[in-house]
């Protein structure tokens, strides 16, 4: 059932502070919507134990859900959620050598048992993370959800019939 004020919060991690350029896109749009969130910097092979506690500890700090970038060998977004049964999105983040299409495959190609949402490369796919995010908020909290409503309004008015 919608409440208006059902506790909610997003938590964005990242691979590495040079991710920080494209996650923020996820900060820009949850602001926008009204939702909140946290950002931190966690990382699979270079802060195991730190990514450990803070995927043990997601549900305990009601965290509703979780967007982890990462790029490369992006294994953090699966990482995560085989530690929680939260809601993982993961924001394939555009790498040096590969253009991203690493961090794509890693994060999409998920094995079965542990899903792993995927969005697309780069910027665009971590501003709809935090659309997506919003709307999984906006099943149970009505306030989030006028928000996004409104969000998708605006966007269609903007969108002129002639070029
Ligand atoms: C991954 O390695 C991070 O998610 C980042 O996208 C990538 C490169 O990290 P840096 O070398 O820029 O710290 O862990």
């Amino acid at each position: 059932m919608a409440s208006a004020s059902t506790k909610h919060k997003v938590a964005i991690v990242m691979g590495s502070k040079s991710d920080y350029a494209t996650m923020k896109n996820c900060e820009k749009i949850l602001r926008l919507l009204k939702v909140k969130f946290e950002t931190k910097i966690v990382s699979a092979h270079r802060t195991p134990e730190r990514m450990f506690k803070f995927a043990k500890a997601a549900e305990d700090n009601n965290i509703s859900v979780i967007i982890a970038g990462a790029g490369g060998s992006a294994h953090l977004p699966g990482m995560i959620a085989s530690l929680t049964t939260i809601p993982v999105i993961g924001v394939p983040v555009e790498s040096r050598k590969l253009k991203g299409l690493d961090s794509l495959l890693s994060i999409v190609q998920m094995p079965k048992g542990i899903p792993v949402g995927s969005v697309a490369i780069g910027e665009d796919g971590a501003m709809n993370a935090g659309l997506y995010a919003a709307s999984i908020i906006a099943l149970t909290n009505k306030e989030i959800k006028k928000n996004l409503k409104n969000y998708r309004t605006k966007q269609s008015k903007a969108v002129k019939q002639k070029p």
